[in-house]
């Protein structure tokens, strides 16, 4: 984690934002201890393979080409590789599974619905969460509620449908305080 935030701190903070905010969607949906705090460790380093992406790929506005979408899609497997001798397996695989989608249309593997780790299925709706309200070097943050709308209308699809009703009642019971850890999206009510 140290590697990380010393290279790139938006990446690092990113994760860190993540992992708080995972964790609270697994404690509304009453996971277990082991299961919360594989969630919190795997959300840190979720993206860590992204050290690896060439930097104009990850900050191009706009959408990738083909052969951007491969070498992007490469992230998962590369932050597997690089955490799996440190952490927990179940962790790295959370690592791995990060980008997989409910439906089977994810990658790298194509798993769905409860082949994907349940961590990592609660830190996809915080990751989407975290990106959509963030600001990014190609996009302004969005409000929470569009954000919760957004996610919403994937349960099902990309997202497991349990994971998103435990962040739409974390955030509309949380209201600022979930939303102020948000950067702009502070000034959103919920
Ligand atoms: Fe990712």
């Amino acid at each position: 984690m140290r590697v990380l935030a010393g290279t790139d701190p938006e990446l690092a903070e990113h994760g860190l934002r993540t992992a708080r905010l995972a964790r609270r969607v697994g404690v509304e949906l009453r996971m277990t201890r082991a299961e919360l705090d594989r969630i919190e460790a795997s959300a840190r380093l979720h993206d860590i393979g992204k050290l690896f992406v060439a930097k104009e790929i990850l900050d191009k506005p706009g959408p990738p080409t083909a052969g951007e979408w491969v070498e992007l899609r490469r992230h998962p497997r590369i932050g597997f590789e690089l955490v799996r001798r440190h952490v927990a397996s179940e962790v790295a695989r959370v690592v791995l599974t990060h980008h997989e989608r409910y439906d089977g249309t994810g990658y790298p593997s194509r798993l769905s619905t409860s082949e994907i780790p349940i961590e990592a299925r609660v830190l996809q709706v915080a990751d989407a969460f975290d990106a959509m309200t963030s600001v990014r070097p190609y996009q302004p943050a969005m409000s929470v509620g569009y954000a919760l709308e957004e996610l919403t209308r994937y349960a099902g699809t990309q997202f497991d449908p349990v994971a998103v009703s435990g962040i739409v009642r974390l955030v509309e019971k949380g209201g600022r305080s979930v939303a102020s850890s948000h950067g702009a999206a502070s000034e959103v009510a919920v």
